[in-house]
């Protein structure tokens, strides 16, 4: 069985399908399943689904490309949700993306912040989001040493990784892992902690080899952990235990 730590389960690239999707999951090795929001309308939809399927989590924020919406307003609203749900684990996802700059730099960090405030406030774990935005991400998370989390779909160096994990920090790793070309993703998942590492398919994106570029769902994330076993030389059913129990470590289920 695996835990599925990140998939975004209310995309609308699951409109068609998503009730037999779900329904048939846990009978696929899904045990648990973390539905990240991504803006408020997002974080509202995955707090829905978790109260709809029992092996179903969810975190509210608002990510980078909607780190626009994020005020006192909102932040008020993903309060009350934390209130009213407690299936919801985790402030997220959030955090800092400049690959694409739709969201100037400034506003992305100010949502950052406030967000990790939020999470401080609840004694919340954070899903953060950092895409070519090492130095910034680390900058602002040293601010807030109390609040932890995951980096998911970890993109940064191994040294980076080796430092997240001294802070408490858990490492995500998604389908990149199985892609031909990656070199530093398998050169992090060979040298950090096992119990650090945790699995998602971040779906509908970033599905495994040999499925690259087709939508990508939760019953996928065997090959993650196919690929991590080799990397680590276990079997993978103790792949399986571990990183079932690192992500309830994080979520704190
Ligand atoms: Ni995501």
């Amino acid at each position: 069985m695996l835990f599925d730590t990140h998939a975004h389960m209310d995309d609308r690239a699951f409109d068609d399908d998503r009730e037999e999707l779900l329904s048939s999951l846990p009978e696929r090795g899904i045990a648990l399943l973390m539905n990240p929001g991504c803006s408020l309308a997002s974080s509202r939809a995955a707090s829905r689904l978790s109260q709809e399927y029992d092996y179903i989590y969810a975190a509210v924020g608002s990510h980078p490309d909607a780190a626009d919406e994020v005020d006192e307003a909102v932040l008020e609203e993903y309060r009350k949700l934390c209130k009213l749900n407690p299936k919801i684990k985790a402030i997220g996802e959030i955090g800092l993306d400049y690959h694409y700059e739709d969201i100037p730099r400034g506003i992305q960090q100010r949502a950052f912040r406030m967000q990790l405030e939020l999470a401080r406030e609840l004694d919340l774990p954070v899903i953060v989001h950092e895409r070519e935005a090492h130095e910034d991400g680390l900058k602002i998370i040293s601010e807030f040493p109390e609040v932890t989390g995951v980096f998911h779909c970890y993109s940064g160096s191994a040294e980076m990784a080796k430092l997240l994990v001294e802070r408490g920090w858990y490492i995500g790793f998604t389908g990149v892992l199985t892609f031909k070309n990656a070199r530093k993703a398998v050169e992090v998942a060979q040298s950090i902690p096992l119990e650090r590492i945790v699995l998602e398919t971040d779906c509908p994106y970033m599905s495994p080899e040999p499925f690259r570029g087709k939508r990508n769902d939760p019953s996928r994330l065997c090959y993650m952990a196919e690929k991590l076993a080799q990397l680590r030389s276990l079997p993978v059913e103790r792949i399986h235990e571990i990183t079932v129990e690192n992500g309830k470590r994080l979520y704190r289920i």
